[in-house]
């Protein structure tokens, strides 16, 4: 096999020989009844009978790499891709830099490495679990295929991560992917790993709002083990971030077509000033205030991901090789950094200051610092739907310090532009820059199902264009079926 094809005779597709690979292959198909118990119970609830319009992997190359069909999600083809292996890669940063790309676990390393491939793998099963009742309440056909597609693509990705862990960690591995199948979103007893993936994902704006931001954080960890000396890692990172790619796009089309119907709906009604909360939401549809506030959310819960300020973990897994930065091949430095530094955000003496830290222990910070820039690009393409609808609204992120719960500024509280709040301040403020139970209500109560192909529910306008460029009223979910 070339490795650009994916084989799709045995019960797991792949394109990493997995027919000759006796003990791999028994490991997977001993975890895959487990992983099937887990998606019926835990993946969507009320569709699991239909058919639904899904593009599955059938190669790893750049072009042409899906096909579109109908399927049942429980019979998908989640299987194992990794991107093709690039001749003679070296390790690209760190203490290694320059050796031979790792095609096997460095000794030394393992424990690290280990730690890595299952925070990756738990977020993925996590999203699938927070999502699971919003298909009672698509706004649309359409929007119902795109939810189903983000969750048989996280599921996948759940496979990419145990598929590692059980050809290169033994038992340890086997006892790994096990217990990512037992961790639920949300529970007391066994919760998910991270706190943002035991968050409630309630309704359709959090669910936009999710993958705009917080698939993001996928998409960051994932471009920094692409990077990683550890082959195999990279090549899946690598495969997974074209299939993430889809992630993003619900995320920030999602609400940008909440954006657009809001604008529509104020202009036909002769509304001027979109801060107008009541009269807005008069209309049946969603005002840009809230939007602002559970962007608000959802961008600081997301922050929490990126971790610590100064960081020794992430300065030795650079070191070691196994996790770069954001695009590191396309970086100019000694992609080393021993003498570097890097400019952060930090509390000192009371006050928000920005303060010049070696690099090494800033690694978290350039990640969020990417993740930054990566959103505010989306939220500028937002904007300019209120630009052309003629309003001078405009949604913005955060400070960084608003509303943390790890790192410095969990200790304190700021505001939106980051001013420091006395308790006193945030609790009497709190309601202007986070959604209230009123707003959540308010949503709430507009999250009523639109299955039938075509239709749109009142306050999300219709896609520009369709999946796989179907037309409008195409079937995606076969709802009768
Ligand atoms: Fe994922
Ligand atoms: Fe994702």
């Amino acid at each position: 096999m070339d490795g650009m094809t994916v084989d799709y005779n045995g019960l797991i597709p792949n394109n990493v020989g997995l027919n000759d690979d006796a003990r791999v292959r028994k490991a997977l198909e001993t975890w895959y009844p487990g992983y099937i118990d887990w998606w019926t119970q835990m993946g969507p609830e009320g569709f699991q009978d239909k058919l639904v319009y899904l593009r599955t992997a059938v190669g790893v190359g750049s072009e042409g790499w899906a096909k579109f069909g109908y399927v049942r999600m429980p019979e998908y083809r989640w299987g194992v891709l990794l991107a093709p292996e690039v001749e003679g890669r070296t390790i690209p940063f760190g203490a290694h830099k320059g050796e031979r790309a790792w095609q096997e676990v460095p000794g030394e390393y393992r424990a690290m490495l280990r730690r890595l491939l299952v925070i990756q793998g738990d977020t993925e099963p996590a999203s699938v679990e927070q999502q699971r009742h919003l298909g009672a309440t698509a706004p649309s056909n359409y929007d119902l295929r795109n939810l189903f597609q983000v969750n048989v693509e996280e599921g996948r990705h759940l496979w990419a991560m145990v598929y590692l862990l059980q050809k290169y960690f033994g038992r340890d591995g086997r006892e790994e992917a096990q217990e990512l199948l037992h961790r639920r979103s949300g529970d007391r007893d066994s919760p998910r790993m991270l706190g943002a993936f035991n968050e409630a994902t309630p309704d359709w704006l959090s669910f936009f709002m999710f993958t705009f931001f917080t698939d993001r954080d996928g998409k960051m960890q994932l471009h920094a083990l692409a990077q990683s000396g550890f082959d195999p890692l990279s090549r899946t990172c690598r495969f997974m971030l074209t299939e993430e790619a889809h992630h993003m796009f619900v995320g920030e089309t999602g609400v940008q077509r909440i954006v657009q119907r809001t604008c529509e709906a104020m202009r036909d009604a002769g509304i001027d000033d979109p801060t107008d909360v009541e009269r807005v939401r008069a209309l049946g549809v969603i005002d840009l205030p809230t939007l602002q506030k559970k962007a608000n959310l959802h961008f600081s819960l997301t922050l929490d991901l990126f971790g610590n300020e100064i960081s020794t973990n992430a300065a030795n897994a650079f070191n070691a090789g196994l996790k770069g930065r954001y695009r590191e091949d396309r970086l100019t430095d000694d992609h080393v950094l021993t003498d570097a530094t890097y400019p952060v955000q930090r509390l000192k003496d009371g006050a928000i200051v920005q303060e010049d830290v070696p690099a090494l222990s800033a690694l978290n910070m350039r990640l969020r610092d990417d993740f930054v820039t990566d959103a505010n690009a989306g939220v500028a393409r937002w904007n300019r739907v209120l630009e052309r609808a003629g309003f001078e609204y405009r949604l913005r992120l955060p400070h960084v310090a608003f509303n943390r719960r790890i790192g410095e500024f969990a200790a304190i509280h700021a505001d939106t532009q980051g001013r420091m709040l006395s308790e006193q301040q945030w609790a009497g403020g709190k309601e202007t820059m986070l959604p209230s139970d009123d707003d959540n209500r308010f949503i709430e109560s507009l999250m009523r199902p639109v299955h039938a192909p075509g239709s749109y529910a009142d306050w999300i306008a219709p896609p520009r264009i369709g999946i796989d460029n179907k037309p409008g009223n195409f079937e995606y979910v076969k709802i009768e079926a």
